[in-house]
Order: C-alpha cells, then structure tokens, then sequence
C-alpha cells in the first residue's frame, strides 16, 4: 500500500472534480470525472457511483484504477485496486451522502455503489526533471 502525503490529500480535497481511468480486461482505456469522492484514511479513497457504466464493467473484471488530481502545474497519479460495496455500512453512508447532495441541488442523486480505491502507487506528474517518478 501507498501513502497519500497532507499535499497531495489537499490538492485530492480542493479539486471539484477528478479524473479516474479504468481499463478492460483486453487492456481498453476508459477515462471519467468524478466529483463524488472522498478520503477515508491515507491509503484508501472513495467514489460514489451513480452513472458508471464502461467504468463499473472494468471495475468488475480488472480491478486496476488510477486517479489523476492537479492544481495548477502540480498534479499525481494516484492508482491502486478497486473493490465495489453495496451494501454494509459504508455504502448506506455513501448513499444517504449522494441522496442530501442531491437535494442541495434540488436534483434526485441516487449513489448504486461505494468503490473502494486501496491505493498501491503514487507518481508525480509535475511538469520537470522528476514527472512520471514514483514518490509512494
Ligand atoms: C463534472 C462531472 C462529474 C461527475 N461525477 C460523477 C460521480 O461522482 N459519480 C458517477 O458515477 N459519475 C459521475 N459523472 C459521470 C461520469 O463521468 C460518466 O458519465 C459515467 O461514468 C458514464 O461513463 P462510462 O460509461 O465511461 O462509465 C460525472 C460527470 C461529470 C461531467
């Protein structure tokens, strides 16, 4: 496992929405945004899922993710492996989370699943010497 440093948490909190990339089991890329995420501890972040599709497909049979974060030209690559909850406790949290979220901005918001990212590896993608380094 990885650790997320305080920076990288921070610029992981500050930013509205993130980019996570799966990959089929054939190896097809597949990039969205998510803006329903959240930090549990420093090794394991948390999206709600209410629209994945090609996203959820791959989740499924290749449990490899990667989410990207940047503020200004200072950006990680934060990957790890997924796992899906549907229920239990973290999922009904998840769902009660997207559900007020939605009524916030008077849109019904329904979360169908909490993916768990354990993170294995983080790079930096900081434009310089150092880009594509793994720092954890
Ligand atoms: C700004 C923005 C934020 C989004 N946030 C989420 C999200 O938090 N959860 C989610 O399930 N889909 C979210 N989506 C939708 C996904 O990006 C995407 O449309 C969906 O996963 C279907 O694509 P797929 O077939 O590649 O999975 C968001 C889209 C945008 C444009």
């Amino acid at each position: 496992m990885a650790k997320m440093s305080e920076r990288v948490k921070e610029i992981f909190q500050k930013q509205h929405d993130v980019v996570l990339a799966t990959a089929s089991k054939e190896g097809i890329p597949n990039v969205v945004v998510v803006g329903a995420k959240k930090i549990i501890d420093d090794e394991t972040i948390l999206i709600s899922d209410q629209y994945f599709d090609k996203t959820l497909a791959n989740m499924k049979e290749n449990p490899r993710a990667a989410v990207t974060v940047w503020e200004k030209t200072e950006g990680y690559q934060i990957k790890g492996m997924v796992s899906i909850e549907t229920s239990g406790p973290r999922f009904e949290e998840t769902m009660r989370w997207i559900e007020d979220l939605g009524k916030k901005f008077n849109v019904h918001l329904k979360s169908k699943g909490a993916v768990i990212l354990k993170i294995t590896d983080i790079y930096t993608i900081s434009p310089g010497d150092s880009a594509g380094q793994k720092i954890a």
